[in-house]
């Protein structure tokens, strides 16, 4: 958070921060090695449906070789619905899916994050 608020007006000033809205993304082909996604899919499982998910996380390794998402609790604390749902349909796609604990943790016991690449 402190190296985000840090760089943040080099980082505007720069142009390399960009207001973007998935499930729709600007950016070319295979710009970015990793996207990174915090508190928002999976999280507002309630306010985002199954077809927000997947075609986000669809777009989003179009941008980017990996995504990263954290955290998989919703924000009444359960595990997503979508999680299985993604992973499974990852997989299909032929995408390698992971659930991994991380040293971090916002909301109690929400310490995993799903890797796909
Ligand atoms: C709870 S905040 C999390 C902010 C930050 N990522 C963090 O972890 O501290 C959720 C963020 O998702 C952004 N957001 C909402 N809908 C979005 C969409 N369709 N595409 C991209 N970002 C969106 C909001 O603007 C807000 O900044």
């Amino acid at each position: 958070m402190n190296l985000f608020l840090d760089d943040y007006d080099t980082g505007m000033a720069e142009g390399r921060y960009q207001y973007q809205q998935l499930p729709t993304l600007s950016f070319a082909d295979q710009s970015f090695d990793l996207a990174l996604v915090s508190h928002l899919l999976d999280l507002y499982s309630a306010h985002l449906s199954e077809d927000i998910h997947l075609q986000s996380i669809r777009e989003l390794l179009r941008v980017a070789r990996e995504v990263r998402i954290f955290p998989l609790l919703t924000l009444t604390g359960e595990l997503s619905p979508y999680v299985a749902k993604v992973e499974k349909q990852f997989t299909d796609w032929g995408y390698e899916s992971e659930r991994l604990m991380v040293p971090y943790e916002f909301q109690k016991g929400s310490n995993q994050m799903l890797r796909i690449k």
